[in-house]
């Protein structure tokens, strides 16, 4: 029985036709060979499996050994990791999936074990974060970072353009720069991480600079047309923090849409947390963006449907739903029960907890 929701309707994202309102999230699944860091075997049946999304985000998937803060997650920069993605992107459009790649620098969020020469992991000032990542089989304190250089932004920068041409070879549909969950853009904008006095730190303006000129060159690549970019106004994920994110991301936007990047995802509240984490006016950032917003965060059928119904979002993204039920958008069209997840296998492992979770369809054969 199908139940009266706008999340069914087509939609037109730029170019690109999505058959619903459903996006799978960016969910790292840890699951790269190791050392090569090209994407699993494995990740071809696992997104194939979710096509039916209206569009798919991959996992983050790191710019350059530099911005890889994980233990085998995969990367977009080396011409192993584009043939391996091209195996996802043609498995998902025979499946008449679309699929954009995030695009990732974790910044501070790293250890020395994963940079070149033992190095320290960069960062827009020398802040250690409070955290862990996982790294050689274990959780590990992030490691001390260094402040980068001014002289070594405009290769950060080159390594964006230069893996969005990567995507586009690879046959993604667009890409999504990640400038969420306090990663390397989230540092840069946010003043609870970055204390720098040269163009790109001190006042909103200098610390948006650097997303901002990100999402200048990726549009210069894909188009803007294929460019989506993903904040967290006010998430507290990886340490960070910031004075004043209502006005800092009015700017940001206003930014972005000056860019007309076709679209603002945004995690509203803690990430994977409550969405009533600290105060923020999420409408505010929607009426500033003239394209496509994706909101994401603890959203379910009903709240989906009434943000939708309200226009308050064009496209709803769910994350650890996904993870479990690689048919959600068929299982809540007939308001069927959902798989549990595993927290146990969302990270690193094989097929169990990743490409193992039953449709409705192979459920009912199995009864
Ligand atoms: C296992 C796991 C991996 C995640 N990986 C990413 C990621 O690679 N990029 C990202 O932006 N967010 C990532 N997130 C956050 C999710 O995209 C999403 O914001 C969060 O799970 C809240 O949405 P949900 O309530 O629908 O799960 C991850 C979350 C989980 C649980």
């Amino acid at each position: 029985m199908s139940r009266p929701t706008k999340l069914y309707e087509p939609y037109q994202l730029g170019p690109i036709s999505l058959a619903n309102r459903f996006v799978m999230a960016p969910l790292t699944r840890n699951r790269a060979a190791p050392g090569t860091f090209v994407p699993s075997p494995l990740a071809a049946d696992y997104y194939a499996q979710r096509a039916s999304a209206g569009l798919l985000v991959t996992e983050a998937s790191q710019i350059s050994q530099q911005g890889q803060g994980y233990q085998d997650t995969p990367g977009i920069y080396s011409k192993d990791q584009v043939a391996g993605w091209r195996k996802v992107t043609d498995r998902v459009h025979e499946r008449g999936g679309r699929i954009f790649i995030q695009l990732w620098h974790v910044g501070r969020i790293s250890h020395n074990a994963l940079q070149a020469n033992g190095g320290a992991p960069v960062a827009p000032s020398a802040i250690r974060a409070k955290g862990k990542t996982f790294v050689n089989g274990t959780f590990a304190d992030v490691s001390e970072p260094r402040a980068l250089e001014l002289a070594e932004i405009p290769g950060i920068i080159d390594d964006f353009k230069r893996v969005t041409r990567n995507a586009l070879e690879a046959g993604f549909d667009g890409v999504e720069i990640h400038g969420a969950n306090g990663y390397l853009l989230d540092q840069f904008a946010k003043d609870g991480a970055n204390k720098r006095t040269d163009a790109y730190g001190g006042s909103i303006e200098n610390r948006a600079r650097l997303m901002l000129e990100v999402s200048k060159a990726v549009a210069a690549e894909a188009g803007a047309d294929r460019t989506g970019i993903r904040i967290s106004p006010v998430t507290p994920a990886n340490d960070i923090s910031d004075s004043n994110p209502q006005a800092l991301f009015d700017h940001i936007v206003d930014g972005l849409n000056a860019l007309k990047l076709v679209y603002l995802h945004v995690v509203e509240g803690a990430t994977g947390g409550p969405r009533d984490f600290a105060p923020f006016d999420y409408a505010d950032l929607r009426k500033r963006f003239s394209g496509a917003y994706i909101a994401n965060n603890g959203y379910d059928f009903e709240l989906a449907t009434k943000v939708l119904d309200a226009g308050a979002a064009d496209l709803i993204a769910f994350g650890k739903p996904f993870i479990s039920n690689p048919d959600l958008v068929e299982r809540l069209q007939k308001g069927a029960p959902l798989n549990e997840w595993d927290k146990n296998t969302f990270y690193g492992g094989g097929a169990r907890g990743y490409t193992d979770y039953p449709t409705l369809e192979a459920a009912d054969a199995a009864e």
